[in-house]
C-alpha cells in the first residue's frame, strides 16, 4: 500500500456556500431585494423556473446545519453575507438593518459555540437591488466603490471582533462576464444573447471588471488601516479560472493561446490585486480603448490593500486552440478556441454530472504552482467539487452514495498535496463545495453539488458518503504537529 503524501500540520478545511443559494427567507426580517431576485422572478425561464425564495430554508435551519457541520469534523466554514440583509437599500448613507445584524451575529457565534471558525464572503453576487437601479450598480465605477466600502465597514465594525477571515468578491470573473457580456447571470446584460434586451457585451463587463477591483481596493485598504491593527484577521479575495493546456503542446501559437485564455481570466483581477499593476499586455492589445484605465491614485490605492491569501475556486481545465481569425469586440476569452479534448483525443479528465466540469486533478497540480510562481501568496482553496454523473435525476437513496465525489475530493486533495511538497507551492486550506445541495443558480436546483442531500419538497438532509469520507481522507494525510 502506497502512503499518500501529507498535508502540513495546521492545514484548515471545511465547507463552504453562499447566501442566496441556501438562505431562502427573502421577505424576511427587513431584507431587501437582490439582483437575484429580480433576475429569477423577471424571466424565470432564465433559470429553470427556480428561484432562492426558500433555498434550502437556511435561514431558519442554520443550528440543523451547524450540526452537521459538526459532525462532518469541519474546522471552518465558509458563507457570505447578503448585502440587502445588512443594508436593505445598499447605499452609503442609507440605514442599516439591525434584525440582518443580528441573524449574522447568530450564525457566528453558533459557529463559533461549536468550535468552527468563520470565514466570510462580503459579496457573492448578490447586488442590492436598489443601488442597479439608482446609478448601474457596477456599471457605475465611482459611486460602486463608495457603497461597497461602508458595506464592509459595517460588516468588519459589527462581526470582525469574532470574525478573522475575510474574502471581499466571490469570482468577479463570472460577475462581470456572466452578468454584463452572456447575461447568464443577474442583472442579465448582454448585446449578443436573445433574451437580454440591454447590454453591451463590447464595453460592460471591462468596466465591471474595473469597479469589483477598485471596490476590492477599497474595502482591503480600508481593513488594514483601521482593522487589522486591534483584529488581527486576515483578507483576501476569491477568484475563479480553470487551468489551460495548449490543444496542441508541440505548436507555439496554442501555448501562447492557452496562456492568453488565462491572462483573460486570471490576470485581468490578478495583476492590479496582488501585483498591483496594470491589466496584462495582451488584453490591452486586443480590447483597446475599450479596457479602463487605472489612474495614478487608483495605482496608489491598490498598493494600499496589500491582501494576506489568494482565494481559489477550482473545479475544471480546458484544452485552448490558436484561432486565426482576428477577435471580436464581444470576445472574452482573449480569441482562442476552448476544448475538452486535444488534437490527439486525450481529454481534461473524466465527465461530472454537468457539461463544463471535468475531473482534471492533474491540471490542478499545475494550476495552483501557475498562480502561486505569478502572484506569491498563499493558496487557500475556497471551493472545490462537483455533481456525480447522473445525481440530477437521482432519488435519495442513490445520491447519497456519490463515490465519483469522494474520488474526486481524494484526487484533487492528493494533487494539492503534490504541489505543497513537490513544487514548494503554499496552500494553507480546503474548503469543499458544498455542505448542502443548493441554487445553482441559472441551472436551479437540479445540478446538486452538496455533500449533503436536500429534498426541496421537505427540506429534509441526508449526509451523502462524502460528507463524513472528507474529514478521514484529510485526517489520513494533515501532519500532527
Ligand atoms: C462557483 C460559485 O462560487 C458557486 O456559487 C457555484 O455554485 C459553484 N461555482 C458551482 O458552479
Amino acid at each position: 500500500m502506497t502512503v499518500p503524501v501529507s498535508l502540513p500540520a495546521g492545514f484548515e478545511w471545511g465547507f463552504a456556500t453562499a447566501a442566496y443559494q441556501i438562505e431562502g427567507a427573502v421577505d424576511e426580517g427587513g431584507r431587501g431585494k437582490s439582483i437575484w431576485d429580480k433576475f429569477c422572478h423577471l424571466q424565470p425561464t432564465r433559470t429553470k423556473g427556480a428561484n432562492g425564495d426558500v433555498a434550502c430554508d437556511h435561514y431558519h435551519r442554520y443550528e440543523e446545519d451547524f450540526d452537521l457541520l459538526s459532525t462532518y469534523g469541519a474546522q471552518a466554514y465558509r458563507f457570505s453575507i447578503a448585502w440587502s440583509r445588512i443594508i436593505p437599500l445598499g447605499g452609503r448613507n442609507d440605514p442599516v438593518n439591525e434584525s440582518g445584524i443580528a441573524f449574522y451575529n447568530r450564525l457566528i457565534d453558533s459557529l463559533l459555540a461549536r468550535g468552527i471558525t468563520p470565514w466570510i464572503t462580503l459579496y457573492h453576487w448578490d447586488l442590492p437591488q436598489e443601488l442597479h437601479d439608482r446609478y448601474g450598480g457596477w456599471l457605475n465605477v465611482t459611486e460602486s466603490q463608495l457603497d461597497f466600502e461602508r458595506y464592509a465597514m459595517v460588516c468588519y465594525e459589527r462581526f470582525g471582533d469574532r470574525v478573522k477571515n475575510w474574502i471581499t468578491f466571490n469570482e468577479p470573473w463570472i460577475v462581470s462576464i456572466f452578468g454584463y457580456a452572456t447575461g447568464g447571470n443577474a442583472p442579465g446584460r448582454s448585446s449578443t444573447n436573445e433574451q437580454c434586451t440591454e447590454g453591451n457585451t463590447a464595453t460592460e463587463p471591462w468596466i465591471v471588471g474595473k469597479a469589483l477591483i477598485m471596490s476590492h481596493a477599497r474595502a482591503v485598504a480600508l481593513y488594514n488601516k483601521l482593522f487589522r491593527p486591534s483584529h488581527h484577521g486576515r483578507i483576501g479575495i476569491s477568484l475563479n479560472g480553470d487551468y489551460y493546456e495548449p490543444w496542441d503542446s508541440h505548436d507555439e501559437r496554442d501555448k501562447a493561446a492557452a496562456e492568453r485564455r488565462m491572462e483573460f481570466h486570471i490576470g485581468w483581477f490578478a495583476n492590479p490585486i496582488f501585483l498591483a499593476q496594470d491589466y496584462p499586455p495582451c488584453m490591452r492589445e486586443q480590447l483597446g480603448e475599450r479596457l479602463p484605465k487605472f489612474s495614478p491614485s487608483d495605482f496608489a490605492l491598490l498598493r494600499e490593500a496589500e491582501v494576506d491569501f489568494y482565494g481559489m475556486n477550482y473545479y475544471t481545465s480546458q484544452f485552448s486552440r490558436h484561432r486565426e481569425q482576428p477577435a471580436l469586440e464581444t470576445d472574452f476569452i482573449g480569441n482562442v478556441d476552448e476544448l475538452q479534448e486535444n488534437c490527439e483525443g486525450i481529454s481534461v479528465g473524466e465527465k461530472s454530472g454537468v457539461h463544463w466540469l471535468r475531473s482534471s486533478p492533474d491540471l490542478f497540480r499545475k494550476h495552483l504552482t501557475r498562480v502561486y510562481n505569478l502572484y506569491g501568496k498563499p493558496i487557500y482553496i475556497t471551493e472545490n467539487g462537483c455533481p456525480c454523473p447522473g445525481e440530477d435525476r437521482m432519488r435519495c437513496k442513490e445520491a447519497v452514495n456519490d463515490t465519483y465525489r469522494v474520488n474526486y475530493f481524494k484526487d484533487h486533495l492528493d494533487a494539492v498535496a503534490k504541489a505543497i511538497c513537490f513544487d514548494g507551492t503554499v496552500v494553507k486550506g480546503y474548503f469543499a463545495w458544498s455542505l448542502l445541495d443548493n441554487l445553482e443558480w441559472s441551472d436551479g436546483y437540479e445540478v446538486r453539488f452538496g455533500v449533503t442531500y436536500v429534498d426541496y419538497d421537505t427540506l429534509k438532509r441526508t449526509p451523502k458518503k462524502s460528507a463524513m469520507l472528507l474529514k478521514q481522507i484529510l485526517n489520513e494525510r494533515i501532519q500532527v504537529d
